[in-house]
């Protein structure tokens, strides 16, 4: 009999003093009830950990469902600002603002516009919900007409000559009143440019929020449908990171430091947490995640065909990410999890 089956068998029998204990550590002791468990959790989420996607169109009162992402919608600044008042109403702080422009070019320049959806909505949420936090991704694939994150020289994308194009975007939007830009392309070098230009125009508060560590694939599909921003030729790999790259994931989330970045995103979130643990450990400043479209499409179209518990898969993929290191999660999630927290349901 193994010595250990043996001194369990002796500490069974009380009146045989012992000196004996089975096991000495029971990680069990302390998951014995639910206050317990409670008081020992190492991570907790809470709705102002979340950024919330919006997508706006020009328009009034619109509020189209996303057949690729069931529950969001393409809003028009008006809805968009009566969106960002539910979640604030719920402790979601944050809003990230996506614009679907009337007007496409070959450059994006019209990214910049000051009239544009997102100078519109960033108004409108301003004037609804003050102090609500607004993001919005910079990148010209929403506004090009062959989808792709910047300036095309044949078939690539032409790295410096898209950087004008990002700063100008990142100023239209300072002086609409967004909080903090979020350059998402992928070009080297942008987050300086940015800096530059915001610093140029004053707006030298504003603080970047880099797409550091941003990966290439299949993980973006939703999102491109919802956002009408599919490259029509090629994909991004020439720009965005490839998936096997962890120690390059480092590298660009440096050089976007020693550029000025003041928070750096992870993206996507569930593929990467390796990274965002790594990141965790080697950098200080805020770390964002984006938990993204074909993510969260994933638990939609399980959940509708009721293969899994959606609301406890919701809440455990959340905790993951934080868990993962992350402080701030860009998630569709955003306003269903701060209810169910409301709700007591989470
Ligand atoms: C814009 C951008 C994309 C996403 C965020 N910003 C699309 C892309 O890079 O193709 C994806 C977000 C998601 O999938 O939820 N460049």
């Amino acid at each position: 009999m193994p010595r250990f089956l043996r001194a369990a068998k002796a500490q069974a029998r009380p009146a045989r003093l012992t000196p004996m204990p089975f096991p000495q550590q029971r990680p069990r002791r302390l998951r014995q009830s639910p206050a317990l468990r409670q008081m020992v959790r190492e991570t907790s989420l809470a709705p102002s950990d979340f950024i919330a996607p919006l997508f706006v169109e020009m328009g009034a009162n619109i509020r189209k469902p996303i057949a690729s992402l069931p529950g969001q919608f393409r809003f028009s600044p008006d809805t968009a600002a009566s969106h960002a008042r539910e979640l604030w109403e719920v402790g979601v702080l944050s809003v990230m603002l996506f614009g679907i422009p009337d007007h496409k070019d070959e450059t994006g320049a019209h990214a910049a516009d000051a009239d544009g959806p997102v100078p519109l909505a960033a108004r409108a949420i301003k004037e609804a919900v003050p102090e609500m936090v607004v993001v919005v991704d910079v990148c010209a694939c929403e506004y090009t007409t062959h989808g792709h994150c910047g300036v095309l020289r044949g078939e690539t994308v032409d790295n410096d000559a898209t950087l004008p194009i990002l700063s100008d975007a990142a100023i239209a939007y300072a002086r609409a009143g967004c909080d903090i830009v979020a350059p998402s392309d992928m070009m080297d070098g942008r987050v300086a440019a940015i800096r530059a230009g915001l610093d140029g125009a004053g707006f030298i508060n504003v603080p970047i929020m880099s797409y550091a560590a941003k990966f290439a694939g299949a993980f973006y599909g939703p999102f491109r449908e919802a956002a009408d921003s599919a490259p029509s030729f090629g994909d991004r790999r020439s720009y965005q990171m490839d998936i096997a790259n962890g120690r390059e994931a480092m590298r660009e989330m440096t050089l976007d430091i020693e550029e000025g970045a003041d928070l750096l995103m992870v993206k996507p979130a569930l593929f990467c947490l390796d990274l965002l643990s790594q990141a965790r450990q080697k950098f200080d400043v805020p770390l964002c995640a984006y938990h993204v479209s074909s993510e969260y499409a994933m638990i939609k179209a399980a959940a509708e065909r009721g293969w899994i518990d959606e609301t406890r898969l919701i809440d455990e993929t959340l905790i993951s990410i934080k868990r993962a290191g992350a402080d701030l999660i860009v998630t569709y999630h955003a306003l269903e999890w701060a209810r169910w927290r409301r709700d007591g349901i989470v």
